[in-house]
């Protein structure tokens, strides 16, 4: 039996930001980061909607990550965003993903691993965030090494720390780095392949970050990086979080509901269970802060703290609710619409904390529009499981 609750992904929402990303940084090249289940999202559908939709590469954090999409057909090139331990250099080499480097150890590694094949890795350098990324200072000798080792420079990267807040002067700050390190790679002799620094937010509002690539994660996925940036692009949010409300019930003035009995009825009230708690993503305080749902296109108030597997809303006011009428945590329902960043400006947190937050154990339907015209839906399809066809027969590198 299906669980009456899941994450329902809007695959022609992922194509359509694809598209607008690609026509916005292009002729930049569009990376499509997939890490993390692709956001929660389900990796291998997006990635396999992406490329269709023009991604020109994609990304993950871990080689088993990419392995994954090996595994179900995806041939695209695929770039692991930070070097993987030595012990995973095999198994990337096998893979065909091209892994970032940035200590002579795991240069070496790869280049054991590629056993002479002039396997196509890229060099990350930090300019600022300070978590991976060599030392700029080291960056001419690494490059050398790579090169010296028999390995391809495919890229030469860096990671922006703020690009989400855009009055801060670091990204430039960081840029102008990044630029005096590709000079002294030019003045070295040195071509450093690809040259990349812009994640999502600094694809869509800072132009001079787009170089010749960017790696765009959360827009992707129709979210905002942050409710600060203003969007030259309309995004579409692909995450519908849904569930059926499988309870209705009475309660009397000065009842309590949920663990500890923490929200207390002054006059008697109307409650509808809905079949998903923290277990599944939807954090335990929201229901103490008030979040809303939607039922039959109108906001309901959760009451009592989310508990593992169900939450309890207050319909008193509204339309009648009956046992599974429809619930939308995360998307549309009428004129509503409830979003990640409602969620996290609630919680004090990010969007790509909520997205990433819902569980496995709730299932992701990947749909897709089954007609539209002028924003109108009419219905949704299940599209099959894994990858389209690639006609071309691709070629990864
Ligand atoms: C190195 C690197 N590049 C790009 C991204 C994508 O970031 P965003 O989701 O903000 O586009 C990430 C995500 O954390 C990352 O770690």
């Amino acid at each position: 039996m299906p669980r009456h609750a899941a994450v329902h992904v809007d695959l022609d929402a992922v194509a359509h930001n694809v598209a607008v990303l690609k026509d916005l940084v292009a002729p930049a090249e569009l990376c499509v980061v997939v890490k993390a289940d692709g956001y929660g999202h389900g990796s291998e559908d997006v990635a396999a909607v992406a490329v269709a939709a023009g991604a020109d590469r994609l990304a993950v954090a871990l080689v088993e990550e990419g392995q994954e999409l090996r595994d179900v057909g995806i041939d695209a090139p695929v770039l692991v965003l930070s070097q993987p331990p030595p012990d995973a250099m095999v198994d990337a080499f096998a893979a065909g993903l091209n892994p970032t480097v940035d200590t002579a150890e795991g240069i070496a590694a790869a280049a054991a691993a590629a056993g002479g094949t002039p396997w196509p890795v890229q060099l990350k350098v930090d300019t600022g965030m300070h978590r991976v990324g060599c030392d700029p200072a080291d960056a001419v000798d690494l490059a050398r090494a790579v090169l010296d080792a028999g390995l391809e420079l495919q890229g030469t990267f860096t990671h922006l720390a703020v690009a989400d807040e855009p009055d801060r002067p670091e990204t430039d700050e960081q840029l102008e780095l990044f630029a005096a390190v590709l000079a002294e790679l030019a003045a070295a002799g040195i071509d450093p392949g690809l040259r990349h620094a812009a994640n999502s937010a600094a694809a869509l509002v800072h132009p001079a970050a787009r170089l010749d690539l960017v790696r765009v994660g959360i827009a992707t996925y129709g979210v905002p990086p942050s409710a600060d940036l203003e969007l030259p692009v309309p995004l579409e949010p692909a995450m519908n979080v849904r569930a059926e409300v499988s309870r209705v019930r009475s309660v009397a003035a000065g009842e309590g509901v949920s663990y500890g009995l923490r929200h207390r009825f002054r006059s008697p009230a109307r409650l509808a269970v809905v079949p998903l708690g923290y277990a599944d993503g939807v954090p335990r305080r929201l229901g103490e802060l008030g979040a809303d749902v939607l039922i039959g296109g109108v906001r309901r108030p959760m009451r009592g703290v989310v508990t593992m597997d169900q939450l309890v809303v207050e319909v008193t006011d509204g339309p009648e609710v009956a046992v599974g009428d429809e619930v939308v945590l995360i998307g549309r329902q009428g004129d509503e619409e409830i979003t990640t960043g409602e969620w996290a400006e609630m919680l004090g947190t990010i969007s790509y904390e909520i997205v990433c937050g819902f569980g496995p154990r709730l299932p992701r339907r990947h749909l897709t529009r089954i007609s539209h015209g002028a924003g109108f839906v009419d219905g949704w399809a299940d599209r099959p499981a894994g990858p389209e066809p690639d006609p071309s027969g691709g070629g990864g590198s």
